[in-house]
């Protein structure tokens, strides 16, 4: 698979919805916590992966906000994995060259998953390959909804004109700022939904399904045969087709 990848034609920025990590656990009989801890390797995988192909930026869903709402248990075992796994991560972080980021309403986290995070993300500051975000306590509603506080302030503070509001300066106060939109975004687990994601970052986003793999099942070959359809894909952005195909007007 990863032969038949064009390296001229990567998507800058991927983005995943890791999910089906109960199920893949219930489905063995096991509880979903169980899910959650073997779901660990198919994060290095994808890092790893797009690491190695030279894309730019990969998006991780690892918590939503509505996630919240699961039970206490679960919310707990999912944020000490975490914490864990930035502590266990780092080293390979650093010697693939990943630099840590991550985006979300950081300061519902537990401080402990906090400072891992800051930890992690300041020492791999000077890192200049894959960058590579966490999205935690994320939700594209939020995401929207902090960035028009933002702007309605300065309009109130008049260092901003209402008229002045434009797709160039909504998206600066966007969590993701300075990063280009998504080009692929990925999800296991057979449901086709955004589930709250990147909602305006994925505006054109091409969409990639995976009906019969759970995240903890997620491997490179995977991550290759995604690439491989988006290349085959013809991305029209609106226009037609024969504008779109090289040379066409
Ligand atoms: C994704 O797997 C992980 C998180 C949402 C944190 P799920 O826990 O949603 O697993 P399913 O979808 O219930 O199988
Ligand atoms: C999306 O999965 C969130 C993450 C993968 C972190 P969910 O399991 O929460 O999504 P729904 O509830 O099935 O839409
Ligand atoms: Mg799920």
């Amino acid at each position: 698979m990863k032969e038949l990848i064009d390296s001229s034609n990567l998507p800058k920025h991927i983005a995943v919805i890791m999910d089906g990590n109960g199920r893949w656990a219930q489905k063995q009989g096991a509880a979903r916590i169980f899910g959650h801890r073997n779901a660990i390797k198919a994060v290095r995988e994808v890092t790893e992966g797009c690491a190695e192909l030279g894309v730019e930026y990969l998006t991780l869903y690892a918590f939503s906000t509505e996630n919240w709402a699961r039970p206490k248990f679960e919310v707990q075992a999912l944020m000490e994995l975490l914490v864990h796994t930035i502590r266990e991560e780092l080293p390979t972080l650093q010697k693939n060259n990943v630099r840590l980021d991550s985006i979300g309403e950081l300061n519902s986290l537990p401080a402990n998953c906090r400072r891992e995070l800051q930890e992690a993300t300041e020492r791999t500051r000077t890192n200049t390959g894959l960058n590579l975000v966490l999205a935690l306590g994320y939700s594209g509603k939020w995401d929207i909804i902090q960035a028009t506080r933002q702007l309605a302030q300065e309009v109130k503070e008049g260092t901003l004109l209402p008229e002045e509001i434009d797709e160039k300066r909504l998206n600066e106060r966007l969590a993701t700022q300075g990063r280009p939109d998504v080009d692929l975004m990925l999800r296991t687990g057979g449901d086709h939904r955004i589930s709250n994601f990147l909602l305006w970052q994925l505006a054109y986003a091409e969409l990639y399904i995976y009906d019969e793999v759970f995240w903890p099942d997620f491997r490179k070959p995977h991550l290759y045969q995604a690439i491989v359809a988006y290349q085959q894909r013809e991305r029209r952005f609106g226009k037609t087709s024969d504008q779109v195909k090289v040379g066409g007007i």
